[in-house]
């Protein structure tokens, strides 16, 4: 892990999972991490442990709402510097439209805010998570089209401007003991997934590692499901640049900003 003082990296949905774990495994470089959370209470939790692993973290709270789109200006503008923002928070629910609004136009328009200060940092970086399931998506998988919505706006958002580098990552399947029982039950879990510790692996390595550039995508090395993080190929569905185009100006409609 490199070391990374005097830089500050934010991490949406920081307060759990594997946001959590990317948040601690930053910390470790002596970097300023802010934990991007809806929860103060949760967040203080978050920021107990990861103290009381890494004694020396400098960690602080950023009340950030991915949901309520209004409110991440005023968020944005708590900032005085950022080298990196990890777009990790979101949520799996039947609400298909509030789902796509955290998981996906929560972060498009708080990449859009975050911008100047990103741009300012010496090599700014958006860190967009994906999913596997994002990579080829049904119609009725809502779930997998707004991780697939991240994803292209991702690559977008790199092929639009050079001011960042723009990267995807996906964490492969990454449980924990709060995942659902019907989850683990459908897989032969221990076999073929990994911990939300390791899940975090891609976005760590999409923050520091100086050798990946734009537009890449970082994911687990074996099958994409577990491992050590690697670049992988952009295929497919992700690499429809018509797609990501149609995605982006939807996008904009919706929200009314446009990052890039
Ligand atoms: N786990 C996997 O196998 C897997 C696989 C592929 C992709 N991913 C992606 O990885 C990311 C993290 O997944 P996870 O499994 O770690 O999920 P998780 O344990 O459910 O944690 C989700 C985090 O997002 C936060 N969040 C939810 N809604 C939010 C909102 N409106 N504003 C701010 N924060 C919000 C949660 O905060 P609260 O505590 O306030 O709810 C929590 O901190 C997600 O983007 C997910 O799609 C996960």
């Amino acid at each position: 892990m490199p070391r990374a003082e005097g830089k500050t990296f934010l991490v949406t949905g920081a307060n759990a999972g594997i946001g959590y774990h990317v948040a601690e495994q930053l910390a470790t470089t002596g970097a300023t991490v802010v934990l991007g959370s809806r929860s103060s209470e949760k967040a203080e939790a978050a920021m107990a442990r990861i103290r009381s692993v890494v004694p020396d973290a400098r960690v602080r709270h950023l009340q950030l709402d991915l949901a309520d789109l209004d409110s991440l200006k005023a968020a944005a503008g708590e900032l005085d510097s950022l080298d990196a923002v990890v777009c990790n928070g979101g949520v799996m629910i039947d609400d298909a439209e509030l789902m796509y609004a955290t998981n996906h136009l929560g972060h498009f328009v708080l990449v859009h805010w975050l911008m100047p200060l990103l741009a300012a940092a010496q090599e700014g970086r958006v860190v967009t998570t994906g999913s596997l399931r994002g990579k080829t998506v049904k119609a009725d998988d809502a779930y997998a089209r707004s991780k697939q919505a991240q994803m292209l706006f991702g690559f977008e958002l790199h092929r639009r401007q050079s001011a960042v580098l723009s990267l995807v990552n996906h964490p492969g399947g990454a449980l924990d003991s709060l995942t659902p029982p019907r989850k683990v039950r459908s897989l032969p879990a221990g076999l073929l997934l990994q911990g939300k510790d390791a899940g975090a692996w891609p976005a760590v390595r999409a923050v520091l590692d100086p050798s990946v550039r734009g537009g890449q995508m970082v994911g687990p090395r074996m099958f994409g499901l577990r491992g050590e993080p690697r670049v992988e190929p952009v295929r497919g569905q992700l690499a429809d640049t018509a797609l990501a185009a149609r995605v982006w100006a939807e996008s904009v409609e919706l929200t009314g900003v446009e990052p890039a």
